[in-house]
């Protein structure tokens, strides 16, 4: 398994440090992002004042353990909500484990820590079943251009947002020609791409100025239109945008355009879910036939790409059927979506949705039926896709608690 966290080590002691800075060079962290500082848990509790919190939290402490309780209470008020933390401290005392566990931390260890110690914690930690949920990013792309793709992933956004009540942001990657914006009626300030131009800057606070949406379960980062060349975009900067929306939603859905580059290929290969849409004809066979051997190649047997036939029905004369595709692919497509020009033309051209233009249409269905398959959790509750707020100690590190009667 290839793991895709944010990953921050605060160390005291050599060893911990050099852990931390070999972690990036195993193979199943290759695609995680890990910064290790010094200075240890004192240290986290300033650097988090100003700078987001990453999926996962170690730190060294190397202080008094009768007041590590408030040392850590310091550091959950300036970090954002369901993040994960570890603790490495110097006392080897079963019952020091259990009360800082007991705290809601996801682990406590011996220092030093060896890079093999610190790769299990961080597997116990992503595996935790009590843990916060992570956000489901799911990316979408067609094996030929016009296929439908984006209209998929835009349904699926809808659903998500309005028929699951999930936290969801669309990211189209189709910088220059993406119609996320238009085909939610939405106009927005800033096109998407010009977050690429300065990477280094990118944050949750700039991000949220590309966004754009009138519904807070469900922002939009696209483009108004204009004809701009973004040529030299680097995958550093596209993963970091998408990290950065995983930290603002439950969902985030991006909506790959068709072209072959360092940044699709990695968006494509890293998503929890990769989804590709073809239509029935011999150039989409062919083009997804390579796209499914390369990319299940490097997401291995759990993560397989998902395929949907869309137009399925569109060359039934010429008897290429969608039992036939799935033959010839080795592969159950999730969903066969017909061709209904008036559908699916119709609601474009009005801004809307399908599921906002025919109010029980049985599409609406099928989108959520592919949102759920994600394993994202339909909430109860509305809440804002905006940054969240910085929140207290309890809520921050506490697993739930089981249910008293
Ligand atoms: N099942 C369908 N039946 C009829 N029309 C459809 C269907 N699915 C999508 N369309 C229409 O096909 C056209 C292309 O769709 P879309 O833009 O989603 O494709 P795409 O794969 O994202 O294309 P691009 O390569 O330009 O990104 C749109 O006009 C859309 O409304
Ligand atoms: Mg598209």
């Amino acid at each position: 398994m290839q793991y895709r966290l944010t990953i921050d080590v605060f160390c005291h002691v050599e060893q911990t440090a050099n852990a931390g800075k070999a972690l990036a060079e195993q193979r199943a962290f290759a695609r995680c992002k890990v910064a290790v500082r010094d200075g240890g848990l004192a240290r986290a509790v300033t650097h988090y004042a100003d700078h987001p919190s990453p999926h996962l939290i170690i730190v060294e402490d190397d202080g008094d353990t009768s007041t590590l309780q408030s040392r850590l209470d310091a550091l959950a008020q300036v970090v954002e909500p369901g993040r994960k933390l570890i603790v490495v401290g110097a006392v080897n005392d079963i019952s020091v484990y259990r009360r800082i566990v007991s705290l809601g931390v996801t682990d406590y260890l011996v220092s030093p820590l060896s890079l093999e110690g610190m790769m299990d914690a961080i597997e116990r930690a992503a595996h935790d079943p009590k843990g916060p949920e992570r956000c489901k990013f799911v990316a979408v792309t067609g094996a030929r251009g016009g296929v439908g793709a984006s209209t998929i992933a835009h349904n699926m956004a809808w659903a998500a947002a309005k028929r699951a009540n999930i936290r969801t942001i669309l990211a189209d990657m189709d910088l220059t020609f993406g119609t996320a914006g238009l085909a939610f009626n939405q106009d927005p300030r800033q096109a998407f791409g010009e977050a690429f131009t300065d990477a280094d800057r990118l944050d949750i606070t700039l991000l949220e100025r590309y966004m754009t949406g009138d519904d807070e379960n469900l922002q939009i980062l696209s483009t108004p239109g204009a004809l701009r060349q973004y040529d030299s975009i680097d995958e550093e900067a596209v993963d970091k945008a998408i990290d950065l929306c995983r930290q603002m939603a439950k969902l985030v859905i991006v909506d790959v355009p068709h072209v072959w580059t360092d940044w699709s290929e990695g968006l494509l290969t890293a998503a929890d879910e990769t989804i590709l849409v073809l239509a029935p004809d011999i150039a989409n066979i062919r083009d997804s036939r390579n796209m499914l051997d390369f990319l299940n190649s490097k997401r291995g047997e759990s993560r397989q790409v998902k395929v949907i036939i869309n137009k399925s029905d569109i060359a039934k004369r010429t008897r290429l059927l969608p039992k036939d595709i799935s033959n010839t692919l080795g592969i159950q497509p999730v969903a066969a979506i017909p061709f209904d020009p008036t559908t699916f033309i119709e609601s474009a051209n009005d801004g809307k949705m399908i599921g906002d233009r025919f109010k029980s249409h049985k599409l609406i269905g099928v989108f959520t039926d592919l949102v759920m398959r994600t394993g994202v959790r339909a909430s109860a509750k509305t809440g804002p896709v905006k940054s969240q707020k910085k929140m207290g100690f309890p809520s921050l590190f506490k697993k739930p608690q089981a249910k008293t009667a």
